[in-house]
């Protein structure tokens, strides 16, 4: 309920203003956001690395307004795979894109200016020895984002999408990308959805969270399970030893700065354990969807507000 009050608010321009006055070393901007530079994303990559973990890097930013904004977007991202390339990261660390800060919802051909800015960088990413995963934006981007997920994958198959366990659709999604090559990471899902497309009580949403991982654990793709649920990682391990899995043949994945520890300790297990790092000016609308999955960070960030003024 207060998720869904918040991720309707969090609309408004006025609470816009509030929020990104806060400056981004600020306490709650910082767990959550590398920093606003590639370089600060490159340091928190080199740190996470160098405790055994993954990562995949989003420039943050969401639905663009124009072509150039698009376009500059995407090369923000080749100059971070080259950073990657040059610090020899590569091997451990991915980008993530949403395709709506690449010019997806930009009226007339934003779908095929979404399609080639994607395609550039999913061959910088190809070339600099790494990967990409498309980010799932609100429902009524994913039709689209899972036809231009098929047209880069004719390329480029090693392209990774995101289903969200939440959407009813999902579990028929699960299926047709449980094939063999195909990268899928499973998330609950994080924006305001309505009841004819989405389930809304927690227990519904992880009730399609383990169908939906059954069938991806059962097919032979690679799964990637993106959840701080305890329960659900229980049942993702239970779900790989019941369909002979072994380790590096899926992985998990969380977001940098929620359950650190955690992270640590399914890494150390042997497990590949993947760190979602963003970066950049534009933190507000993930800001808002973190403090909307936990009311503490919330209270946390309102704190840190009012001890501003
Ligand atoms: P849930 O929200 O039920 O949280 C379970 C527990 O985890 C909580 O009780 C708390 O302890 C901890 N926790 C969760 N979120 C926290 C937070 N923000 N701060 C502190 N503790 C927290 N969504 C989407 O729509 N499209 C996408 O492309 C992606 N991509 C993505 C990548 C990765 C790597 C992850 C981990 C998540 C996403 N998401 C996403 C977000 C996802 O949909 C979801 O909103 C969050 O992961 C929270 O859901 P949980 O599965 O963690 O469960």
């Amino acid at each position: 309920m207060l998720r869904q009050v918040l991720l309707g608010v969090s609309r408004s321009s006025k609470i816009k203003q509030a929020v990104t006055a806060v400056p981004v070393s600020s306490g709650i901007v910082s767990r959550f956001v590398a920093g606003e530079t590639s370089d600060s994303a490159v340091l928190a990559t080199e740190h996470l690395v160098s405790d055994g973990l993954n990562v995949t890097i989003d420039r943050l930013g969401e639905d663009t307004t124009n072509p150039d904004e698009a376009k500059a977007t995407a090369d923000a991202y080749l100059e971070l795979l080259d950073r990657l390339a040059d610090a020899g990261l590569t091997a451990n660390a991915e980008v993530s894109v949403k395709l709506s800060a690449v010019g997806q919802a930009l009226p007339g051909d934003g779908e095929k200016i979404a399609l080639d800015n994607a395609r550039t960088i999913c061959r910088a990413a190809r070339n600099a020895g790494t990967t990409v995963t498309l980010d799932m934006e609100d429902h009524t981007t994913t039709d689209s984002t899972l036809e231009i997920l098929r047209e880069l994958r004719q390329d480029f198959p090693e392209t990774g999408a995101v289903l969200q366990a939440y959407l009813r659709r999902t579990e028929a999604d699960c299926r047709d990308l449980a094939h063999a090559g195909s990268r899928v990471r499973l998330c609950k899902g994080a924006y305001k959805e309505p009841e004819s497309v989405a389930f809304q009580p927690k227990l519904d949403v992880d009730k399609s969270y383990v169908r939906c991982l059954k069938v991806l654990m059962k097919g032979s793709g690679y799964p990637m399970v993106a959840s701080h649920d305890p329960q659900l990682i229980a049942i993702a391990g239970s779900l790989a030893d019941r369909y002979g899995r072994e380790q590096g043949t899926f992985e998990y994945q969380m977001l940098y700065g929620v359950r650190p520890d955690e992270q640590l300790r399914l890494s150390r297990e042997g497990n590949t354990m993947r760190v979602y790092v963003p970066y950049g000016q534009d933190w507000y609308g993930y800001l808002v969807r973190r403090m909307a999955e936990k009311p503490a960070n919330l209270q946390f960030f309102l704190r840190s507000l009012i001890s501003k003024k």
